[in-house]
């Protein structure tokens, strides 16, 4: 099926990307506050859905994109995304994501991305859309290049994470670098 003809704006191949609902605090702060979860992320102690839900109703005040994202074939929320830090005049946004553990390495990360930053592009009027990996964080870097993000530069021991100073990637990626699906 063509990218085109997708029932909706925020439906990929696997997932789904919609607004959070209060149902979604509780089961979504549990899967963050997992240790390795958090490790990528470089959050340095866990948060409660209260802590959560305020940060999900600021970034939305702001105008931040802020997505559950949810398994198409039953449903079932597995993980968050967000763009934020978006500049007026540049249509520049910074991504931040995660997915729970128990979820990882079956495409819905890598699906999730590819919705978000088409839909920043096209439906947000985006033209570049940039984040921070730790360069130890082989899964994220994995996913973020499969849909077209490219390494821009390293900050070196630019976070503290895992107990110590790690390097990390600033990456970006630009409205036609996006990579879409091999069409079926
Ligand atoms: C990063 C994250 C969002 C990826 O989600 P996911 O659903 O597991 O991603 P996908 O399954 O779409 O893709 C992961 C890819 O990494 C690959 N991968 C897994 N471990 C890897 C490793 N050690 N080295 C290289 N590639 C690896 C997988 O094989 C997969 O590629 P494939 O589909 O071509 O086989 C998820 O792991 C996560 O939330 N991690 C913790 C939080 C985090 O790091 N967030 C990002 C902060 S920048």
């Amino acid at each position: 099926m063509a990218q085109e003809e997708h029932a909706h704006a925020l439906e990929g191949r696997l997932v789904r990307l919609r607004a959070w609902e209060p149902a979604d605090y509780p089961e979504l702060v549990e899967m963050f506050n997992d240790p390795d979860v958090m490790e990528g992320l470089t959050a340095p102690w866990p948060s409660t859905a209260e802590e959560e839900r305020e940060w999900i109703e600021s970034g939305r005040k702001k105008g931040d994109l802020m997505f559950v994202v949810e398994t198409l074939a039953d449903r079932r929320p597995v993980g968050a995304l967000s763009i934020g830090r978006v500049e007026a005049a540049p249509r520049t946004g910074t991504l931040g994501m995660f997915v729970g553990k128990p979820f990882w390495d079956r495409g819905y990360g890598t699906d999730a991305l590819r919705v978000a930053c088409r839909f920043a592009f096209r439906q947000a009027n985006l033209q570049r859309i940039e984040l921070n990996v730790l360069t130890v964080n082989r899964r994220a870097i994995a996913a973020y290049e499969k849909v077209g993000f490219k390494v821009e530069g390293t900050r070196r021991r630019g976070e503290f994470a895992r107990g110590t100073h790690q390097d990390a990637h600033l990456m970006g990626l630009l409205a036609e670098e996006l990579v879409e699906e091999p069409e079926q």
